[in-house]
């Protein structure tokens, strides 16, 4: 019940507290972690429930309205959802314009403020009905943006979206389809995406989540405030971080040979700052259940799908070396979500580069949901930390 700031203001003082370590910054009603028992839950249900009976629509819908849908109030999600996923025709020219090399999360980040110039009705957070409508058009719209940073990539001609397809099945042949050719969509792939989606879709209040949070405090609109999310995510402590392991794993299959000793070596001495990319978390001082479902899949997924990854038996011993060595232990460092997932995206045919793409899908409707709860608190104010100055005294500008 002690309300610390309410306390620090009385007295006039200012709390310290670099990374916000110890500080909420809301009360949520959304995502509960315990950290030290490696427990997740979205609106108190487990995620190993959800990641297992739930789809991704379904946890979004429970996310962002607080309970299950019923049947109808799934099939209209659904169906809202399916009727906006097109683009306006007028963002082909901002795809054209970036060059093919452009990293896909900065396409998505900036693709998501662009689509917000064609929806003047968006910019009142407080209008109920357009805030529902911008939630369906960001669901919708999100995966086809992502689609096309794909493609704009690869210099495939973009695909509009299928109508009569699921959300994440869509996504798919938006991404790896092309014209004129039949996709055959892997169930397998698609059933995988859609659990991975699920495990991603919130996390309390991550970096991201934060920022979205702290963007839409100031009353900016949701489509602002996503894009900001974005491009936090982008960060490699954060969501770039399963890139970053793919890279990692590559380096040392392919200039160590394999050899994960070294690499441990290295990171333990904190030779030029590396770190053992996957691993560790703010909140979890156990394992990260997520990364535990993930870890399970996906050696069943790369023989499911007959793609064998060197990379896989590299990423075990690393899990394996680390977890009983103590520089690891008494950090209690453990596999995070990132650590796993990259070897399904690569198997499923995503380039590096895409994989924080598939995160920030995840992510998304918890952003909405975080957004969502902040607007409607009645609490809620401004996001606006202080800080402690540590430059110079007052001084006397120098006479010319
Ligand atoms: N490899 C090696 N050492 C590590 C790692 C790591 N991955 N993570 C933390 N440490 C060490 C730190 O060097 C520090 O050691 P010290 O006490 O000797 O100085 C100690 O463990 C505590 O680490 P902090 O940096 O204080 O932990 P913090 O909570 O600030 O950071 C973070 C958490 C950013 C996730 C960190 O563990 C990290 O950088 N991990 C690698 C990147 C990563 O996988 N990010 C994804 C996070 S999950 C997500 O966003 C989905």
């Amino acid at each position: 019940g002690l309300d610390v700031s309410k306390l620090l203001a009385t007295t006039g003082k200012v709390g310290l507290d670099v990374g916000f370590v110890n500080t909420a910054s809301c009360e949520s009603s959304i995502t509960y972690i315990d950290g030290d028992q490696g427990i997740l839950r979205y609106r108190g249900y487990p995620i190993e429930q959800l990641a297992e009976k739930s789809s991704f629509l379904e946890t979004s819908w429970l996310l962002i309205y607080g309970e299950l849908p019923t049947k109808a109030q799934l099939e209209e999600f659904q169906n809202s959802i399916t009727r906006h996923t097109l683009l306006h025709e007028e963002m082909r020219r901002f795809f054209e314009a970036f060059p093919r090399e452009a990293h896909p999360m900065a396409v998505l980040s900036s693709g998501v403020s662009a689509i917000s110039t064609f929806y003047q009705d968006s910019l009142d957070p407080f209008d109920e009905e357009h805030v529902e409508l911008s939630t369906i058009r960001l669901m919708a719209k999100l995966p086809t943006i992502a689609s096309y940073a794909y493609k704009k990539s690869v210099g495939q001609p973009f695909l509009y979206p299928d109508n009569t397809l699921g959300y994440v099945e869509n996504f798919l042949r938006m991404t790896f389809g092309v014209p004129a050719e039949q996709f055959e969509i892997d169930p397998v792939m698609s059933k995988v995406l859609d659990m991975l989606f699920i495990l991603h879709a919130d996390h309390e209040q991550n970096c991201s989540t934060s920022t979205v949070r702290l963007v839409g405090s100031a009353q900016a609109n949701l489509f602002a405030s996503i894009s900001a999310g974005v491009n936090a995510l982008f960060g490699p402590l954060h969501g770039g971080a399963n890139q970053a392991v793919l890279e990692m794993l590559e380096d040392i299959h392919q200039n160590h040979g394999g050899d994960v000793t070294d690499f441990v070596k290295k990171v333990k001495n904190k030779e030029d700052g590396v770190k053992l990319m996957g691993f560790g978390h703010r909140v979890y001082k156990n394992y990260d259940p997520r990364a535990a479902i993930v870890k399970t899949a996906v050696r069943d997924v790369l023989e499911r799908m007959n793609k064998p990854d060197p990379l896989l038996d590299i990423a075990m011993k690393l899990e394996e070396i680390a977890l009983s060595d103590d520089y690891f232990t008494e950090r209690k460092l453990y596999p995070n979500v990132d650590f796993y997932t990259g070897l399904i995206y690569k198997a499923m045919g995503f380039p590096t580069p895409m994989f924080t793409v598939l995160f920030a899908l995840g992510r998304l409707p918890g952003w909405i949901a975080q957004w969502r709860e902040m607007i409607n608190d009645p609490k809620g104010k401004i996001g606006r930390p202080r800080q402690v100055y540590t430059g110079a005294p007052a001084r006397d500008f120098p006479s010319k």
